[in-house]
């Protein structure tokens, strides 16, 4: 139970039912100063509903307060200031971190029940984006926190293999195109490519003509035509799964659009079938205005090509079919909002319930130096060397402070490109931020390696104290220093739930940050290894640590090295 449970039980019984306990909840505040204890309670809510003063109420409720679980409990005008129990919540915490290891904070919320994320998705013969990145990362981190509370996670790469663009880019291909060129470097010669085409069809408007036609022949099974797009898309996948290789990312299912090409019939023929389909312009729509949604969705163009969309209604009528799911949820980014409320809206149309439960999880763009990235203009950053020079960047930094440790380079990786992962985890995920490779590598300040750091510096003291826990023992602390720390630890359930019902993994980064920046307050002030009769208790606090640090960064998707 965490503090504010124990603090609104307590409030709840002496209220007699005057509030609920999601009232009680709601209500209470985090004081400002240690001083005035760990929970407050204000009478004001309740002065307006008892017509009496603030400070008497306070009075009255501290008479019929239960006092277990807690040192004290003071009234402070307005306020009833909670002091908790620190030897009671302390043992409790520490037994059951220490019984339950990597299972502390596991729950059952989900009963087992699948959730689809949609996640990562890169476009087959453009470079791996930062804004794919960014839907990797967030979608893995989601993936592990729904396991934890007890979902089954499907992890679905939507690659985008199929569309206009692929016509262009074999109109690209027969005109100055090279086979070898293309297997050197596959992604960076057919951008070349595609930036080539898509500047010459604004002059020369036949080309768009010659890539529409290709993309046709490709729609309906031309062999050549055929036979590039597997090229291109097997080039292309080399490629993406070395990055997810870097990244620690797998996936359950590699099915792209192009999988959704003969699936699609079904879906326009329930389209017609339930009469809301309608001709504009040649094209064929489904009008959505009475969702609030002004651009109706185009489901068929003139010439009969499908649409990313009717191609993401294949797919979500086939993941429904498949893996019955609970949720859906598509890490994608923000700038595609209206597509998946059209999306959501004509599922909801047809008549299918489960359209309620798709969820778009927008993020905010990644800029640098302000400035967003394009691939149009070929203006892009090519993530794999990124990565690269993140690891580097660690090993710089290792080879400087521990110069003989083993394993270097698997530390600096799990360094380097942890960090990339935690600094674009940190924040909440429509906020767009600035990459700046330098300060996201740094092990100070609010970074990844700051954290990975602190936990090592945590299995040294272990190491040297060659503490292991005893299951049967109960440890407890007293003191405020560790306080600090024991409460982080008691919420790490809680803010693995709130990580999930909002599908902010930040909640996470945050709770990682506050307790290395507590646990290394603590380092500075107590000192763990001397001899006395507490220092097992302390020794257990450090391990408790250790393992919550770690557990807060592999659900991230970061890697926590012992010894850094
Ligand atoms: N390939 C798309 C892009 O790069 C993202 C696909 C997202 N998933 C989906 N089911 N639409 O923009």
């Amino acid at each position: 139970m965490s503090e504010r449970d124990l603090v609104a039980q307590a409030l709840s019984t002496a209220l007699e039912g005057q509030l609920s306990q999601e009232e009680i909840l709601s209500l209470l505040e985090n004081p400002k100063s240690k001083d005035h204890g760990d929970v407050a309670f204000p009478t004001f809510t309740l002065a307006r509903v008892l017509r009496k003063a603030p400070p008497m109420i306070a009075k009255e409720i501290e008479e019929k307060l239960p006092k277990e679980g807690f040192e004290k409990v003071e009234v402070v005008g307005a306020y009833l200031n909670f002091f908790l129990d620190k030897k009671a919540v302390s043992e409790a915490t520490l037994k059951a971190i220490l019984t339950q290891k990597e299972h502390y904070g596991d729950t059952n919320i989900g009963l087992g029940q699948n959730v689809v994320l949609d996640m990562s998705s890169p476009n087959i013969a453009k470079p791996f984006s930062m804004g794919h990145l960014r839907s990797t990362v967030i979608g893995n981190a989601l993936a592990n926190i729904m396991t934890k509370i007890g979902y089954q996670p499907v992890k679905i790469n939507h690659l985008g293999d199929w569309g206009k663009q692929f016509g262009l880019l074999m109109v690209a291909y027969k005109k100055w195109g090279s086979k070898e060129e293309i297997e050197k470097a596959p992604i960076t010669e057919l951008l070349k490519l595609y930036v080539r085409v898509n500047a010459e069809a604004k002059e020369d408007l036949s080309i768009d003509d010659e890539g529409r036609a290709w993309f046709k022949k490709l729609e309906d099974g031309d062999e050549e035509a055929l036979e590039l797009w597997k090229w291109f898309r097997e080039e292309s996948l080399l490629e993406f799964n070395r990055i997810y290789e870097m990244l620690d990312v797998t996936f359950d299912s590699f099915n792209g659009e192009a999988f959704y090409n003969d699936k699609m019939d079904e879906i326009i023929d329930l389209l017609d079938e339930k009469g809301i389909l309608e001709e504009s312009q040649g094209a064929t729509i489904v009008n959505l205005e009475e969702y609030g949604i002004e651009n109706p969705a185009l489901i068929k163009k003139s010439d009969g090509a499908t649409l990313y969309i009717t191609r993401d209604l294949a797919a979500a009528l086939y993941r429904k079919r498949t893996y019955n799911f609970a949720k859906a949820l598509y890490a994608v980014g923000n700038e595609q909002s209206g597509h998946f409320k059209q999306l959501k809206a004509v599922l909801d149309k047809m008549g299918f319930e489960w359209a309620s439960e798709l969820e778009h999880i927008p993020f905010g763009l990644i800029t640098q130096g302000g400035k967003k990235l394009s691939t149009r203009q070929g203006k892009v950053i090519l993530l794999e060397e990124v990565l690269a020079e993140a690891d580097k960047l660690a090993l710089t930094q290792i080879n400087e402070k521990n110069p003989n440790l083993p394993n270097k380079e698997l530390t600096a990786h799990q360094v380097g490109t942890g960090a990339v992962i935690f600094h674009d985890l940190k924040n909440d995920r429509l906020n767009s931020f600035d990459f700046d490779l330098k300060e996201i590598v740094q092990f100070e300040g609010e970074t990844g390696p700051y954290v990975q750091y602190t936990r090592a510096r945590s299995m040294s003291i272990l190491r040297k104290a060659e503490f292991t826990p005893d299951e049967n023992a109960n440890y407890s602390l007293n003191d405020t220093q560790s306080w600090e720390i024991i409460k982080l630890l008691q919420e790490f359930p809680q803010a693995v739930i709130r990580a999930s019902e909002k599908y902010e993994p930040s909640v996470l980064a945050k709770h990682a940050v506050n307790l290395a920046q507590a646990f290394n307050k603590y380092y500075a002030q107590v000192r763990i290894l001397d001899e006395n009769e507490e220092k097992q208790a302390r020794l257990a606090l450090v391990y408790a640590v250790a393992q919550v640090l770690k557990m807060d960064l592999s659900l991230l998707g970061i890697g926590a090295p012992d010894e850094m």
